[in-house]
């Protein structure tokens, strides 16, 4: 079944307006140079900053066909929540995507998956398309617990109403986030898979096929090439070789 590769950089909190203007105008070139030369990108791409970026980067990449998302988003759509930005005012700032349950957040901010799945209901009430982030640590993998702990955070944190049109599917193994200690292909197709057929059991298969899974963990151009070759790997979630133009270019250019 025919599911168009994401590559999707996850800047996390790096960054400043001038770097943000940088890499999302270098990529939108790319694009631009791609396009003239008479080839269509094969891929789909998406840029991840920090929320006072969005506007800005959104500007950046217009025409390009680059699109541009936030890395959380609230469960509410408005209201007294101080610090939090709601999935219409993302929207609203020219995004088209949101990233929900990132392992950091779940740590960093003790999110549980009932609360991820309520922020990915909002995202998508609000028109945004969502990436929903699953995946285990290392101790969860040593205890031989890897599938169970994914199939258990995917049947927590999907959103009611998801399709393959508006959900994405971002398995993160923990340990592989920003360690440089990438899953070989095998590892994360094993999880792909799992993660797909629980998708077949809940969704039914049409939607489950259709539906784009994403690695992420210390994806770089000299690894992604094997890994989006695995049948059920389907793009990236990139966070460090998404800082530059040369490196993020570099894995699209794999697909
Ligand atoms: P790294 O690519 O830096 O390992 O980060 C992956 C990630 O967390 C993307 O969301």
């Amino acid at each position: 079944m025919a599911r168009k590769t994401l590559i999707a950089g996850n800047w996390k909190m790096n960054g400043l307006k001038k770097d943000a203007k940088a890499l999302a105008g270098g990529l939108a070139r790319k694009m631009a140079a791609l396009r003239k030369k008479g080839g269509r990108a094969n891929f789909e791409m998406l840029i991840c900053p920090p929320f006072p970026l969005l506007g800005l980067a959104a500007e950046a990449v217009k025409g390009s066909g680059i699109r541009v998302g936030a890395q959380d988003c609230h469960a509410e759509a408005s209201g007294a929540h101080t610090g939090d930005t709601s999935a219409q005012l993302i929207k609203n700032a020219g995004a088209s995507y949101a990233i929900v349950g990132h392992s950091e957040r779940r740590t960093d901010h003790a999110e549980t998956d009932r609360e991820i799945k309520a922020k990915a209901e909002a995202a998508l009430a609000a028109g945004l398309k969502v990436i929903v982030c699953i995946g285990e640590t290392l101790k969860e993998r040593k205890a031989g617990q890897t599938l169970n702990v994914n199939r258990k955070q995917l049947r927590g944190s999907l959103p009611a109403g998801a399709t393959a049109a508006n959900t994405v599917i971002a398995y993160e193994p923990v340990w592989a986030i920003g360690t440089g200690q990438v899953a070989t292909p095998e590892q994360a197709q094993e999880v792909h898979a799992a993660i797909r057929k629980a998708l077949k059991s809940k969704l039914g298969p049409a939607e489950a096929g259709k539906m784009r899974i994403l690695y992420g963990g210390s994806m770089k151009p000299g690894n992604a090439d094997e890994l989006l070759s695995q049948p059920d790997i389907d793009g990236g979630l990139i966070g460090g070789a998404s800082l530059t133009v040369k490196d993020f270019w570099g894995i699209a250019e794999a697909v």
